[in-house]
């Protein structure tokens, strides 16, 4: 997957020209639309820096959930421009459309050392489905394309791969670059055991994916809402428990056909799905849900056998917290495999954690620079180490 990147472009590539750049800040909102967590922004400061210290001008496109082509005001990218210019410093503009006279004019009128933002490109129907309409539209936004999206890309959108067709050069971004060189690392595994940790949702995803781990891993654990569904796939009684029902027909062929180096949770913590009241939460064997109440962590027992699987570990690769792990009392089994990874690290293990959710709670935990490496994608980076390829750097220029 050699692929030309920004750092390989000429000052003169830069200078003057509007860089189309696709970011991935989808990024967490809380409540009341505030940015919950700025990972995502932050890692892509040095490729807007790069492009700015040579005279360039950053148009950004980015998504910002599922919105499925419709506008969405919940999931407008506008909380994410004040953070932006924060962090980096400068004024950002936001335009709240996308492929339209309007951000094709707001890009000519980017001034030096200003950004500009636009609104969410899955507002726009055409972007799941990679209309190439849309994706010429989105490259009159730019002279020059950059891929740092690398959260999206393993998706074959719009303004991810069909945009390439018609925006030249199109290269990778230094986030992007960056990801790949330390992904490549889980690719070789040179220290054994490689255990891999799956949690949290998009589970239907990420089961397709499993298969090409557990040929590779020497254990796979399980947590999280993922648990529930491979709970729910032996027959045991899950309550109201998030449950992928689609994914279970998969979940039965991993576990008939006896892969014992699947391990799941022996126990849960569960409580009142709406509330998640951790005063009234409760351990059971897992298997054992009450109706009326959902598993939202892994139990003690499976905390404590999880953390030694990891402590023991050459190469780790995580995906997916064990529970609902930004409410307090059910974060506990996230923070055991986040300590033992930082102590599989320290112990001079290869670990690398991959998705939001999972940099999000290694960051809560305050061990960020305690692993190897902290992957803005979840999805991207569990193709990424299944196949080999991702559709949205297949695109780009060869190096
Ligand atoms: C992610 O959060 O993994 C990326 O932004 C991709 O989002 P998606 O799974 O909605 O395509």
């Amino acid at each position: 997957m050699r692929r030309r990147s920004l750092a390989d472009l000429a000052p003169a590539e830069l200078d003057g020209r509007r860089v189309l750049i696709r970011v991935d800040y989808n990024v967490p909102l809380s409540g009341d639309g505030a940015v919950a967590d700025v990972t995502r922004i932050r890692a892509t400061l040095p490729t807007l820096l790069h492009v700015m210290e040579r005279g360039g001008r950053p148009v950004l496109l980015s998504h910002l959930g599922r919105p499925k082509g419709t506008i969405m005001p919940s999931m407008s990218l506008r909380p994410v421009a004040p953070v932006l210019a924060d962090e980096l410093g400068v004024p950002v503009r936001f335009v709240p459309s996308t492929d339209t006279d309007e951000a094709v004019e707001a890009s000519c009128d980017i001034g030096r050392d200003e950004v500009l933002l636009l609104e969410n490109t899955r507002f726009l129907a055409g972007e799941t489905t990679n209309d190439p309409a849309l994706a010429e539209r989105f490259a009159r936004l730019g002279d020059v394309f950059v891929n740092d999206a690398f959260g999206s890309t393993h998706r074959a959108h719009a303004s991810v791969v069909g945009v390439t067709e018609f925006l030249k050069p199109s290269v990778a971004g230094l986030l992007v670059q960056r990801e790949l060189q330390a992904l490549s690392g889980l690719r070789e595994i040179s220290r054994r055991p490689f255990v891999v940790i799956f949690g949290g949702a998009k589970i239907g995803d990420k089961i397709g994916l499993m298969e090409a781990f557990l040929e590779r891993a020497d254990t796979v654990l399980i947590g999280g809402a993922m648990a529930n569904t491979f709970l729910a796939a032996a027959g045991a009684s899950t309550g109201r428990s998030l449950v992928e029902r689609d994914a279970i027909p998969v979940a039965e062929r991993f576990l008939t056909s006896g892969d014992r180096k699947l391990v799941l949770p022996t126990d849960l913590v569960v409580a009142d799905l709406e509330a998640a009241d951790a005063g009234s939460a409760k351990v059971v064997a897992a298997g054992e849900v009450p109706p009326d109440l959902a598993a939202l962590d892994i139990g003690p027992e499976s905390q404590g056998a999880f953390a030694e699987v990891v402590r023991g570990a050459g190469t780790v690769f995580w995906n997916g917290p064990m529970g609902l792990f930004e409410k307090p009392g059910f974060d506990a089994g996230t923070v055991a495999v986040a300590v033992a990874t930082a102590e599989c690290t320290a112990a001079g293990g290869f670990t690398v954690i991959g998705g939001g959710d999972s940099a999000a709670a290694i960051r809560q935990a305050g061990l960020s620079e305690a692993v190897s490496h902290v992957s803005t994608g979840g999805g991207a980076s569990l193709e990424y180490l299944a196949d080999g390829s991702l559709p949205g750097i297949e695109a780009l220029d060869p190096a």
